[in-house]
């Protein structure tokens, strides 16, 4: 079976608890929401993927990306200046690959076929950060693999699409990273 074949998109709340259960077991201290409720999904536009390990049927990798929170913030408070980049852009937030399964091409595989989802769906931009407490000079090389723009450490996240999409009290991160999606 292809990789593409074992990748499926977590779209009930059962699928997303159980890439919930995944994503706790990988991040300390996570929300026990972190992935947005699938009655929310106008809101935040989320993509779940999940991929599963042919022979034991296991979920051994996931990711989440979906709108930012300042645009999702903006829209709550019925403010108009992120309407138009509402479906332009995605937050790669969340990706997990359980550890017995790290280094066989599935964290890539899910990153791939992410962005041929996105692009689909007409998102021009795509970015997220990397917080201090993960193995960020591994995720540096990983992202940069995968052509993103890697910042280095403590730089701010440019505008992108004409917008600022970093609130002033967020925690810094230890970097961004962002990248375009052409139209093929
Ligand atoms: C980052 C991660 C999703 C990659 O998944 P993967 O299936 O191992 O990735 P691939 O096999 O496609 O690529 C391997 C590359 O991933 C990166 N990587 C592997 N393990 C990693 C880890 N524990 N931490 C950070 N990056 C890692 C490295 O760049 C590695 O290349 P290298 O072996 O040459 O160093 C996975 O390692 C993971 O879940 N890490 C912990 C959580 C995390 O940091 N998530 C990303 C931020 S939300």
């Amino acid at each position: 079976m292809s990789t593409d074949a074992a990748i499926s998109e977590a779209n009930t709340d059962a699928k997303r608890a159980e890439v919930q259960d995944l994503f706790s077991r990988t991040f300390q201290g996570i929300a026990p929401n972190a992935i947005p409720a699938v009655k929310d999904d106008r809101l935040y536009a989320p993509l779940v993927l999940r991929y599963h390990d042919i022979e034991t049927g296991q979920l051994a990798g996931a990711a989440l990306t979906c709108r930012s929170e300042v645009a999702v913030g903006m829209t709550m408070m019925q403010r108009l200046e992120y309407a138009p980049v509402l479906d332009r852009h995605s937050v790669l937030d969340l990706m997990a690959v359980a550890p017995a399964f790290r280094g066989r091409g599935i964290g890539s595989a899910l990153v791939r076929e992410m962005e041929d989802r996105l692009k689909e769906r007409g998102v021009r931009i795509w970015f997220g950060n990397a917080t201090r407490d993960l193995e960020t000079a591994r995720l540096r090389e990983f992202y940069a693999r995968h052509g993103f723009t890697v910042l280095p450490d403590g730089q701010p996240l440019p505008d992108l699409l004409g917008r600022s999409w970093v609130l002033p009290t967020a925690e810094q991160p230890a970097f961004f990273f962002y990248k375009q999606i052409k139209k093929s």
